[in-house]
Formats: C-alpha cells, sequence, structure tokens
C-alpha cells in the first residue's frame, strides 16, 4: 500500500485557504501541515450574494483552497471561485483549487442532444478565475483531467478504503462495480484484494430510479464490496446490493468515495441489505447522515501529504495509486 506520510516543516510561504464546504478536513489537513488555515470571512450580502475576504497577506505567497464542490453545489462552486479571484487579486504566487469532490463531473460528455458539458465547464470557471493547479480526488472520470489546460494532481482515495479493508481480512471476497463504468476502479481493487471481479449491468430510468438488468460473474456465497465513486440517491448501490442477495452474496459492503447522499439516500440505505457503508470524507456527513451503518475514513492525511509534496516541489507520483493496475505507480 501506498504509504501517506507528512512533513511539517514549512517556511511560512503556504497558506492553507478554507471554504465554507466542508471546513473540518480543511483544519485536519492544516494540522497535519502543523499551520493554521488563514483568516478568512465567507459573509453574504442581503440578497445572498457571497462576499469573501482574506485577512491575511498572502502576497508572494502558495495558496491552497480547500473546496469540495458538494451540496449546495451551486454555492459551494461560486465560493471557490470567488476565494480563488481574491487569492489572486492578493497577488499570491501560486493558487491551488484543492477539490476533494469534484461536483458536476457527471455529465462529462454529450450523451443526448441539447446537453451540456457542466465538468468541462466548471473546469474552465475554475480557470479562468485564477487557478493555476488542480488538486483532487477519484474523479468521476479519470480523463476530466484533460479538461483542465493546468496541471491536475488526481489522487485515489483507495489507499484509505483498501486499508480499511485489507484489516477486515473478509474471506471469500469479491469486489462488485455497480455499473459498467465503475470497472477500471473496481478492478484495482480487486487486484489489490487479491479476488475476482462482478459487474452489475444497471439501467438508469431517471436521476433518481436505477434497475438492474444482469450481473456478469458469480457472487454466490460470496462476501461483496460495491465500489463506486460517488452515492447520491443510493438508488444504484441499493438496487444492486439487493439484487446482489438475490443471488446468493453473503455479506454486502459498499466502499464509495464521495458520500453525496441526497433525497431519500440514508432511508434506502438503512433498509438495505448494505451491512456497512464506508465513505470518505471528502464531503462532510450532517448529523441526520451520521447513522450506524455508515463509517466515514479521512483523506485528509492524503491531501496533506500530496500539498506539502506540491509545495515543495517533491514528486507526488508515489501517492498515485495505480487504480488500473492496482500497483503502486
Ligand atoms: C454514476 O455513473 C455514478 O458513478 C454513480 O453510480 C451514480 O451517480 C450514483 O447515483 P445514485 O446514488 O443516485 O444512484
Amino acid at each position: 500500500m501506498t504509504k501517506i506520510r507528512i512533513h511539517k516543516k514549512n517556511n511560512g510561504s503556504m497558506v492553507l485557504l478554507t471554504g465554507g464546504a466542508n471546513p473540518a478536513l480543511g483544519q485536519e489537513i492544516a494540522k497535519l501541515l502543523g499551520i493554521r488555515t488563514g483568516n478568512v470571512t465567507l459573509g453574504r450580502f442581503p440578497e445572498g450574494e457571497i462576499q469573501v475576504q482574506i485577512h491575511d497577506n498572502i502576497r508572494g505567497k502558495d495558496v491552497f483552497i480547500i473546496q469540495p464542490t458538494c451540496t449546495p453545489p451551486n454555492e459551494s462552486l461560486m465560493e471557490l471561485l470567488i476565494l480563488i479571484d481574491a487569492a489572486r487579486r492578493a497577488s499570491a504566487k501560486r493558487i491551488t483549487a484543492v477539490l476533494p469532490f469534484f461536483g458536476y463531473a457527471r455529465q462529462d460528455r454529450k450523451d443526448r442532444p441539447r446537453v451540456p458539458i457542466t465538468a468541462k465547464l466548471v473546469a474552465n470557471l475554475i480557470v479562468s478565475a485564477g487557478a493555476n493547479r488542480v488538486l483532487t480526488v477519484d474523479l468521476h472520470a479519470g480523463q476530466i483531467q484533460g479538461f483542465f489546460d493546468i496541471p491536475v494532481d488526481h489522487l485515489y482515495s483507495i489507499a484509505v478504503l483498501g486499508a480499511y479493508f485489507k484489516k477486515k481480512k473478509l474471506k471469500n471476497l469479491v469486489v462488485v462495480s455497480p455499473d459498467v463504468g465503475g470497472i477500471k476502479m473496481a478492478r484495482g481493487y480487486a487486484k489489490l484484494f487479491g479476488c475476482d471481479l462482478a459487474v452489475v449491468d444497471k439501467r438508469r430510468e431517471s436521476a433518481s430510479t436505477t434497475h438492474v438488468m444482469h450481473i456478469i460473474g458469480s457472487v454466490a456465497g460470496k462476501n461483496v464490496v460495491l465500489l463506486d465513486d460517488l452515492i447520491s440517491t443510493g438508488g444504484s448501490i441499493v438496487e444492486a446490493a439487493k439484487a446482489l442477495k438475490a443471488h446468493g452474496a453473503k455479506d454486502i459492503y459498499a466502499c464509495i468515495v464521495h458520500p453525496v447522499l441526497a433525497g431519500s439516500a440514508i432511508e434506502r440505505i438503512k433498509n438495505s441489505p448494505i451491512k456497512e457503508l464506508i465513505v470518505t470524507n471528502s464531503i462532510p456527513l450532517t448529523k441526520e447522515k451520521r447513522i450506524s451503518k455508515i463509517t466515514q475514513l479521512s483523506i485528509a492525511p492524503l491531501l496533506a501529504d500530496a500539498i506539502w509534496r506540491i509545495h515543495n516541489d517533491v514528486s507526488i507520483s508515489t501517492l498515485f495509486f495505480n487504480n488500473e493496475l492496482g500497483v503502486e505507480a
């Protein structure tokens, strides 16, 4: 497994700013790096416009702005853009947009007539606002990196999630992708665990309804790790879990990087055959989402190590777990 190491030496030229989307993650990263997050006012004008002010002098500094574009996505995104703009106008030397979760990524191609490509639009907005680099985690599709004409460091949380499962020492395991789009990610985990891979052939009927057509591969009598990059309404994962149970699967674990958890996702998970849902803290969990079935693991050490390496021009490739091969790069 990739070893995550944090180095606390910092000569004061690194600045961490956090937006309002996940300040707890920002604080955790700052603590690991042995610094404080910068002093920022995140306010609103009476009608709702975002008003920010950076109170520290960041002239000539290497600035990292931590903001997943999670719920509420439009507020989070706009706040990120405005923070980047403020940092650029305050003469920051370099601005890295740290996006633990990159929202708007699912619309990454024209799959129907007259639809947008929001992943590209958002990438353009981030670059236009003044970001010089992007640091992100488990993009919905790896090729979204190419939507940015600035360097993108794309981390995989497999180092964190995989280690959690390794400790469980589960026997007779199969990794299952809930759709064909997730096979590459699932294959990385299957190689890590040294187990088989199965795939659910899912059809999406609407944004919140999916239908399982077939299961490709053998799951009968096996413990399952269902893998996905994000869980929104929970439809995909819960329908997949039900189908897997119907095909004779034993314990079903769901391992999902980004806990979007919209609408009735929590109720769905509570009433599903899923034994445990493991997620990261790329997106914070509100109180009502912190149920006993959900385990949240921190990616702060992964991000802190990456930030330290970017700041010190040290290679970051040891943090890139090669998903395709399932081995360290
Ligand atoms: C789809 O391609 C994604 O990887 C997820 O499977 C999907 O967005 C999950 O959505 P939901 O939880 O609403 O089924």
